[in-house]
């Protein structure tokens, strides 16, 4: 008796401390909040429609070995399901089954011991249902005998596919086969949807006036550069190269009737996408929580790589010590390739290699931002290594900082991206030519080759809209000036590249700097660097060359 107790008594603390040892983290995003973004995106949906929307695929790095997981992030935003191998549909209205009535339906992984015991636990069917909160949940191989007649909606909005994923063979419920049963099902056919982008364009050329078609025409030069496959477009093409208005408006009616005849397919691949835009676009308080957390951390980040840098450090160390305070604070990954960038290495946009040995005296470039529960920040600061801006360093850092200062005071309801672009521009112009880098205000150049806002969230470059700035949007401002060599200014300034980037929340009261712990100001940046560093003393063993 005594020792059957003692069992039992064994059994109930071990069956505790199991679940006390999980230690997950538990603030991730409630169902309840997925349930009701999914109520969202129904209220957007056409009458009788069904939305479609796949898992991401699982990416090979080499022989056995994958890349990290990560989920697609409007398939999170709509599940909070963080496996691969799953499709979702979701209902405009209630379908009936015999006597179940259903508005959405999920298939998942199935659950597999002996794969968990490689790569993980999966949540399986009871798993979705209890902690996900859905009700119509199947194993991902059951999706090939659903008898979901896809023609009988208005619309199955999808987005479209990449086919860039593998076929596993082994598993017959991997994404590859999810989409291929999906294509049979809904009678996919590439050649009859309508291209988003071509239609973009043809909505705007039929609502352009004929005394305004030339400039439109000519813009649209800028932007067949930008999408080449919009020159392949026979009636596109031909507005553009129209000799006269006459000729142009001849191409709009063409345009019109081709926008009113009816679609070939009941297949949409743009409405899907925009949805999602309008959806996403304003953050809801539960993942303001977590994005403001998301940016709170890399300005943290921030403040520490201030206090330790020196000019010996290699930009791989500093990336890690960046990196190492996300992963102290919980954040499960960077949101993107953390870019560090010593001097020259500054001028590459999207430099991720982050291999130069020693920064020495030059300026770092430091664009990186901690992913949180799925959340991500972006924020740049561009710091001297040896603590001291130089003049010239000094010179264009304050152009920038100007440039931002402007252009975040324009982020704000009443206010649109470009016009906060426009700010950001006309202050580097300004800079520019006040130090000779230019020699003419409007002189085309290359030092600021890039936007200045997007938005963030479960993507670096989140969906929304690149219109107006409504409230409880979360922005970028994000302006630079890149000098690379041989550029056609004195030398002196070759080789100095900055870029502040912060994240902006718009509110009531105007904007509101997320980042603002990260100091920006280039006398505050410098006070900062003087304050001794935890990391002074983390020395490690040298080891023989
Ligand atoms: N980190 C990428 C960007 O700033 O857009
Ligand atoms: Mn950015
Ligand atoms: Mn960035």
């Amino acid at each position: 008796m005594k020792s059957l107790l003692t069992c039992l008594f064994a059994l109930l603390i071990f069956q505790f401390s199991f679940g006390q040892d999980d230690q997950l983290p538990t603030d991730y995003l409630s169902k309840e909040f997925h349930k009701e973004r999914r109520a969202a995106l129904r209220q957007k949906m056409p009458k009788n429609s069904v939305a479609v929307l796949f898992a991401n695929p699982v990416r090979n790095r080499a022989n056995d070995v994958e890349y990290i997981y990560h989920q697609d992030p409007n398939f999170y935003y709509l599940t909070g399901y963080k496996e691969p191998h799953a499709v979702l549909l979701i209902f405009s209205e209630n379908q009936t089954d015999g006597d179940t009535t259903y508005n959405e339906a999920i298939y998942v992984q199935e659950k597999d011991p002996r794969a968990e015991q490689w790569t993980g636990k999966r949540l399986g069917v009871t798993g979705v249902k209890e902690q996900l909160g859905f009700n119509k949940v199947f194993n991902g191989s059951e999706f090939s005998t659903a008898t979901y007649d896809f023609e009988k909606f208005s619309k199955v909005l999808i987005v479209d596919f990449n086919d860039d994923y593998r076929d596993s063979g082994k598993n017959k419920a991997d994404l590859y086969d999810l989409v291929q049963q999906f294509k049979e099902k809904a009678k996919y056919d590439k050649s009859l949807l309508s291209n988003p982008t071509t239609d973009r364009i043809y909505e705007v050329i039929k609502a352009t006036g004929i005394e305004n078609s030339a400039n439109v025409a000519q813009d649209l030069g800028r932007y067949m550069d930008y999408y080449p496959e919009l020159k392949e477009d026979e009636l596109i093409n031909g507005y553009h190269n129209a000799a006269n208005d006459e000729l142009r408006n001849e191409f709009k009616q063409k345009i019109s009737l081709k926008l009113e005849a009816p679609p070939k397919t009941n297949i949409d691949i743009s409405s899907l996408n925009d949805f999602m835009g309008d959806l996403r676009e304003k953050k809801q308080p539960e993942e303001m929580k977590l994005l403001k957390k998301a940016v709170e951390i890399s300005a943290i980040g921030q403040r520490e790589i201030m206090k330790a840098m020196h000019p010996n450090m290699s930009e791989a160390e500093i990336q890690g010590v960046h990196e190492f305070v996300y992963k102290k604070y919980g954040a499960e990954y960077e949101g993107y390739p953390s870019i560090v960038g010593g001097g020259h290495n500054g001028c590459i946009l999207h430099y991720i290699e982050n291999s130069k040995t020693k920064v020495g005296n030059d300026l770092v470039l430091m664009d990186l931002g901690a992913e949180y529960r799925g959340y991500t920040a972006d924020v740049t600061r561009t710091i001297p290594a040896n603590g001291k801006f130089s003049t010239e360093q000094r010179a264009i850092y304050d152009i920038v900082y100007d440039a931002q200062e402007a252009g975040i005071a324009l982020v704000k309801t009443g206010s649109t991206f470009a016009a906060s672009h426009e700010a950001t521009r006309k202050i580097v112009n300004a800079g520019l030519l006040k130090l000779g880098i230019i020699k003419t205000i409007d002189e085309k150049h290359n030092y600021y080759p890039h936007g200045s806002s997007h938005h963030i969230g479960l993507d670096v470059h989140d969906a929304g809209s690149q219109g107006e700035f409504k409230l409880d949007m979360v922005v970028t401002v994000e302006p630079g000036i890149y000098i690379p060599e041989n550029s056609p200014c004195d030398k002196k300034w070759w080789g100095i590249a900055v870029r502040i980037e912060d994240d902006i929340l718009v509110t009531e009261k105007g904007p509101v700097n997320l980042s603002a712990a990260a100091p920006r100001k280039a006398d505050e940046i410098e006070k900062l660097m003087k304050e001794t560093s935890v990391l002074n003393s983390f020395n490690l063993p040298k080891l023989d060359d």
